[in-house]
Parts: structure tokens; sequence; C-alpha cells
């Protein structure tokens, strides 16, 4: 069969994607074989796929792999969440296997850039595309005077790693917070500023930061199907408490559109915007992958994964793509944590020599 795309090891959501692009197949009435793999027993998600792999752990034995299976299995399109950069410096190999190859970018440099949180804002500004205002504090010292002299007047302060991810490092700061108030609700994510440099001092290595105003919110999550910039769908998430409503159009939409081509994003990505104290949405970051949320947003009627698996096998045109937004409807949603029955094998399993 021909109609067959892989999901290489994404990072969060290959189980939903892998779902979501199996039912609009079906609601399409269109066959296609779903590919996955993982370097790691992550059963859950790969016992779903039409077929599974568990990619070797080695680095040095990915080309190969990927040149067997799809030779193997006549592979159309791979699509990988995870490993970018790899997969974007071998794309010229992987592509003469006779395959697509999905990385989120065309070139290195955008996955680089959008790595970077203080160089995409400025990037972003240039282009005309407003950014959360971006401090890079390369020291201590530097970020001890900010503090001092507070670069946004009354605004207060927060901060988080150049390069993040999961919201890992993001802190506010606050003055009047108790020292105790991180350890009694780290998820207020609070920090007393002279306690943050204290543990910064504590520390030999430093890893640059970023210092912001902290914006009001709301928050938005863009998740888009991106074709060389080219954007062809796309839903945004308004996140208010624990509700995130799914929206298809608004600043914050037009502002997450407009930043994935600039970035020459290609495949499922996903923008993060806030807005200001006037109302209006800066970016945060893009991730070039798709988010950990994605599978949400087909509650709404718009099937992101699978609009994007459909037009990487070239079984709907881009026209087609965009007519599923008549199937939006407003939607609230809340997420929730589920379980499933683990199974130690697999029973879709497909063996290579690899290994
Ligand atoms: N300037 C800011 N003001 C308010 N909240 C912010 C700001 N920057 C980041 N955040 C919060 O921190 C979270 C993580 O930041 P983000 O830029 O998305 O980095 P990552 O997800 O890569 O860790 C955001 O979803 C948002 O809730
Ligand atoms: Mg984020």
């Amino acid at each position: 069969m021909n109609n067959t795309i892989w999901f290489m090891e994404g990072l969060s959501s290959q189980r939903d994607i892998i779902q979501s692009v199996k039912d609009f197949a079906k609601q399409q009435h269109q066959e296609i074989f779903v590919l996955a793999s993982h370097r790691h027993t992550r059963n859950e998600i790969l016992s779903l796929a039409d077929g599974a792999f568990y990619e070797p752990l080695e680095e040095t034995l990915r080309l190969q792999f990927i040149d067997d299976v799809v030779r193997q299995h006549q592979v159309s399109a791979i699509h990988t969440g995870r490993n970018s950069a790899w997969f974007e410096l071998h794309r010229q190999e992987i592509e003469s296997f006779g395959v697509k190859l999905t990385t989120g970018a065309t070139q290195l440099e955008q996955l680089q850039l959008a790595d970077n949180k203080v160089a995409f804002a400025q990037a972003m500004e240039q282009c005309e595309l407003p950014a959360v205002p971006s401090i890079y504090i390369e020291s201590i010292d530097e970020l001890e005077t900010h503090i001092k002299e507070p670069p946004f007047g009354e605004i207060p302060l927060c901060i988080k790693p150049v390069k993040g991810i999961y919201g890992m490092g993001f802190w506010r700061f606050d003055n009047q917070v108790s020292p105790i108030a991180l350890f009694n609700h780290p998820e207020n994510r609070q920090v007393n500023p002279q306690q943050y440099l204290d543990a910064l001092k504590a520390v030999e290595h430093f890893e640059p930061l970023v210092l912001m105003p902290y914006l009001p919110g709301p928050e938005y999550s863009v998740d888009m199907v991106v074709e060389q910039g080219n954007v062809i769908a796309a839903v945004a998430r308004r996140k208010e408490g624990a509700i995130q409503h799914l929206e298809i159009s608004g600043e914050a939409y037009e502002l997450g559109k407009a930043c994935a081509t600039a970035m020459k994003a290609d495949g499922l990505v996903n923008v993060q915007t806030r807005n200001n104290h006037q109302g209006r949405p800066l970016l945060l970051e893009i991730n070039m992958r798709p988010s950990g949320g994605i599978g949400y947003t087909q509650h709404c009627g718009i099937n992101l994964a699978g609009i994007f698996a459909l037009r990487q096998l070239g079984l709907i045109t881009i026209e087609e793509a965009e007519a599923q937004n008549n199937h939006f409807t407003p939607t609230k949603i809340r997420s929730i944590t589920d379980s499933i029955v683990f199974n130690s094998a697999l029973t879709n399993l497909i063996s290579t020599d690899n290994n």
C-alpha cells in the first residue's frame, strides 16, 4: 500500500495524533496505513498504529533504520516531533529514500531560532509581529541590577530560561510573597526575587535567562497545519483557568498564523501568545512541533492531525483542507487525566534487522 504515513518518536502527543489521523481517514473514507515508532516501550502509543517499530537507541543507526522501513513498507511520508535538528540535518539523505519528511521547519536555522526565546522575539519584532519584551540575562549581576531598577515600571517581572520547554523554570517575581510559598504552592510559580537570586548564586553554572513583564493574559495556544509557511488550517485555544475555548478567529489567532508564516514553519506547529495590559496579544514562543494539546482541537470539528496526514499523502487538496473550517463549532473543553490498559507485548510490532 502506498498511502503509508509514519509517525516517528514525538514529544507529547504522538498517541493523540495517531488516533486523530485514523479517525479522520475513516471519516473521509480514505484507506491509509499508519506506522508509529519510538525509542522506548511507549506501547500505549505504538499499539494504536497499524504497524509499530522500536527505533534504534543510537543515532548512528537511525538513517539505516529509516531506509529499511521506508523501503520495506513503501512509506510516503515521515513525521518527526523529536530529534528535529538531526532530521533536518539529514533531510537530503532521508528524502533520497523517496519519502516526504516533516520536521516542523524547512531549515535548521528556523529550528534554532525557535529554540532561543530572545532571538525569536527579536526576529518577530523585525517582522513587525508583536512579541513579549524580552531582556537577555547573561549573568546574576545583570538580573540583580534589573530587579533593583525594574525595566517595565510598575509591571511585575517574570523570568524563564532562554531555552526551555514544558514551562520549566518560569517564575513570577513578587517582593511580597513569603519565602515558603514556593514550596507550599509551586503551581503559583511565584517567588521572592531575592530568594531566586540567592538560589542562582548557590549554583556554579549559569544558564541564560529571559526577563519579561508579566502579562495578565488570557493566553492562547494556536495549533496549525502549515506547508512551507503557508497555513492550511488552524485552531486557537484560549485558556481561561481550567477551561479552553476553541476559536478560529481573532487577533491572537491571526498573530499565531502570521508567526508560523514568518518562521517558514512546515508541518504541525504551535504558537503561544498572551495578552498584555492593553488586551493585545504578544508572541511568547513557537514550537516547531505538535503541541501536547493538539488532539483537543478536533472537538471543534477541525481535525488538524488528520488534515496534515491526508495532505502529506496527497489525498486532499488545499481547498478541501480549508473547507474543513465549515465544520467549526465554537467549543469549550477541559482536559482530564485518563488511563488505559498497558500491554507489555505489542501485537502489531514489526521487527527490523537493526533491533
Ligand atoms: N511574559 C509572560 N507573562 C506571563 N506568563 C508567561 C510569560 N512568559 C511565559 N509565561 C507562562 O509560562 C508558560 C511557559 O512559557 P513558554 O514561553 O510557553 O515556554 P515553554 O513552554 O517553552 O516552557 C506560558 O505558557 C505562560 O503561561
Ligand atoms: Mg510553551
